[in-house]
């Protein structure tokens, strides 16, 4: 490593890190506050440690002189979702953005790795504002369910342990059958959380609809058809006593029915 300063090079990489973090913890935050739900849990980030960036060049053939260009994820960003559902949300705000720009991204979740690993990569170049000017860096995002940080957490430290894919073969296989479990949970709360916004909508739908037909009674009565008012006031409160949508929907046909024959004869 003839003489390249280190501390130098890797300093916007490390500027690009903070400042990412930053703007999708405010993000969050903004979000919880105007939707009262944010597609992002967390947040983690860092800068690849200097023996990697050197290891990840052996690898893949890049020259010292092409770092830059030639390892992509020297800055990276971790994003953590509660559902699976939130990854495509948070992917479409990161390309609406105007202070980044997505190269290309990486579908592990449709295509998980062999190991089991899943997690939807997107690959970005991020002007960075130095004493020097402007520089454009590359930067790795990684977005995935609380799930799939569980299974590629614990399958890294694992890896880290045994080194060079010298897993044995028993830990393998349940490894790749808790790939499995993480994937079917992901399933399961998906399923969950769709019931909990059909439920959210069937009270909105409630609520809205209790809304109607009290208004209705009261246009009944604009029309002077105060015994037909009285009556429908009587029905709702027995319907709503039950809570019975069904009835209710019935109830508020009738009294649109009843509203337009009051119409009628007023003219
Ligand atoms: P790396 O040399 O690992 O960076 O791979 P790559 O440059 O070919 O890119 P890839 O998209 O395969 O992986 C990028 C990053 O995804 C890695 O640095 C890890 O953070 C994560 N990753 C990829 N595969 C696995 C895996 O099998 N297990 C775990 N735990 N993480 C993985
Ligand atoms: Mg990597």
């Amino acid at each position: 490593m003839d003489g390249r300063d280190w501390k130098k090079f890797l300093f916007p990489y490390e500027q690009t890190v903070e400042e990412l973090k930053i703007k999708f913890k405010t993000l969050r935050a903004e979000l919880k506050n105007r939707e009262e739900y944010s597609p992002i849990e967390f947040v983690t980030g860092r800068v690849k440690k200097i023996s990697s960036i050197l290891d990840k060049a052996k690898k893949l053939n890049v020259s010292m002189d092409d770092l830059e260009t030639g390892i992509e994820d020297i800055a990276g960003i971790r994003i953590m979702c509660q559902f699976v559902e939130d990854i495509e949300t948070l992917r479409e705000l990161i390309h609406q953005r105007k202070d980044m720009k997505v190269l290309y991204e990486k579908d592990y979740i449709a295509n998980k790795k062999e190991s089991g690993y899943r997690s939807f990569h997107m690959i970005i170049e991020y002007p960075v504002q130095t004493s020097l000017g402007m520089k454009k860096v590359l930067g790795e995002i990684q977005l995935r369910t609380l799930a799939m940080n569980f299974w590629a957490t614990i399958e890294h430290s694992l890896n880290y342990k045994y080194k060079e894919s010298m897993l044995p073969e028993e830990v393998r296989t349940r490894l790749s059958r808790a790939a499995e479990a993480a994937y079917l949970l992901d399933q399961e709360m998906s399923n969950i959380r769709g019931e909990i916004v059909e439920a959210q909508k069937l009270f909105e739908d409630n609520s809205n609809l209790v809304t109607v037909i009290l208004n209705c009674i009261q246009v009944l009565y604009f029309y002077h058809r105060v015994r037909e008012a009285v009556q429908f006031q009587m029905r709702f409160n027995e319907i709503f006593e039950k809570d019975d949508t069904r009835a209710m929907r019935e109830l508020q046909e009738e009294i649109q029915e009843a509203i337009k024959r009051a119409k009628k004869g007023a003219r």
